[in-house]
């Protein structure tokens, strides 16, 4: 059979392999440590679990929602982006989506052509370099050029513009890096590429995870509608990963295109998910909040332990719960990511997943795995990186 050479160049991330491998070595009696999935350690809210566990007993929980999603779910989740991020929204410019790369393909398939040339801040994430493949663009990598903070700016965003750029992907907070987009440079950001027609498609997944000061939305630069869309899940925040649920904020008339596409892919979000997802925007919207002091401890812990190993570097970032890890002399990130599950017994994601200029780094995750876990950790990247 034929397949398109837009999806036979996409080169899969070895996350699944590493995984399986890791599997192995467990079946084989090893303790193997996983830094590599992004995954919060706590469990969903239980006002959400309690939802979905009594809206079983109720026939219309097996139906099809409307196709933007569940009414009450679109005006709950419009009043708390108001009051969270500042952004002057509605329920019509909310969609229900199975998720954040759903609400992500949603976007691309309704703005984008094929041909056109969409910009990625990197290290990016996976997914995004993916799925605008996937749609027949030309994905378009510019490398953030502070390797510390990973802070994006406008001046790491206007070399990579072309008469043929149609959008700028935010990653806001960073999957790998951990790293916020500052307001000041955002908003220039937003602001530029408006006054160029350029789209800004902001993935704000984590957006419950910033720690320093509060968490700056693309959305809410004044004049937002005329070119930014925002894209977020309840995977992290309210750990339902497996629920499949997000969401997609954009200006109405743009929200009303969507619908069709999503019409197509999906008809609509799984309905028990978004009644799950519904008592925890409206009872727990702040539940994630109250792990911040768990996760910087964590942060704390291991910015301790990497600060020991010579030839690894490393600044914290200051959201999320990512390490981006400079590996002095490393050349090949998927051959230490292997060597590191091999002799180590521990999974991390090598930078080069993220983007050419990822390579040399590893990501580490801090979000799933325990105190105890983290500790073990170190020791073994000390004793294989050191
Ligand atoms: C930045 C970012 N966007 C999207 C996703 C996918 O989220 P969802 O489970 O909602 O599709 C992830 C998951 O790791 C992510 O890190």
């Amino acid at each position: 059979m034929h397949i398109p050479s837009r999806i036979l160049e996409i080169e899969l991330p070895p996350f699944d392999p590493l995984n399986v491998r890791a599997a192995h070595l467990r079946a084989a009696g090893h303790e193997v440590i996983s830094l590599g999935q992004a995954l919060p350690f706590y469990p969903p809210p239980a006002s959400a679990v309690r939802a979905a566990q009594a809206a079983l007993e109720r026939p219309g929980v097996h139906g099809y929602t409307t196709d933007p999603g569940r009414p009450e779910l679109r005006r709950l989740l419009a009043e708390r982006l108001r009051q969270h991020i500042g952004v002057e929204c509605e329920a019509d410019d909310v969609m229900i989506t199975a998720g954040a790369n759903h609400a992500f393909t949603t976007a691309l398939t309704t703005l984008i052509s094929a041909g056109d040339e969409v910009v990625l801040p990197a290290p990016y994430f996976t997914n995004h370099q993916m799925a605008v493949q996937a749609a027949g663009a030309v994905a378009i990598e510019a490398p953030v050029a502070d390797r510390d903070t990973y802070s994006v700016t406008w001046n790491d965003i206007a070399p990579a513009l072309t008469d043929r750029t149609r959008a700028v992907v935010l990653c806001n907070p960073s999957n790998p890096t951990g790293a916020p987009v500052n307001a000041e440079a955002g908003t220039r950001i937003v602001s530029e590429l408006a006054a160029r027609g350029i789209l800004v498609i902001s993935d704000e997944t984590y957006l419950h995870f910033v720690y320093d000061g509060h968490h700056w939305s693309a959305a809410s630069v004044a004049g937002w509608r005329r070119n930014v869309v925002v894209i977020g899940t309840f995977s992290k925040s309210f750990a339902m990963m497996g629920w499949r649920v997000g969401y997609l904020l954009a200006d109405a008339p743009v929200c009303t295109q969507a619908i069709k596409v999503q019409d197509a892919m999906i008809i609509c979000a799984p309905t028990i998910s978004q009644i799950a997802a519904e008592a925890a925007v409206r009872d727990d919207w702040n539940y994630p909040l109250t792990f911040h002091a768990e996760l910087l401890d964590r942060r704390a812990r291991l910015s301790d332990g990497l600060g020991r190993i010579a030839g690894v570097s490393w600044m914290p970032t200051s959201a999320g719960f990512f390490a981006f890890v400079r590996v002095d002399g490393c050349t090949d990130s998927n051959q230490l990511a292997l060597d590191l599950l091999e002799e180590a017994h521990i999974v991390a994601i090598p930078g080069a997943s993220f983007g050419r200029s990822g390579e040399g780094c590893l990501r580490l995750s801090y979000g799933s795995v325990s105190g105890d876990g983290l500790v073990k950790a170190i020791e073994r990247l000390t004793r294989f990186l050191g």
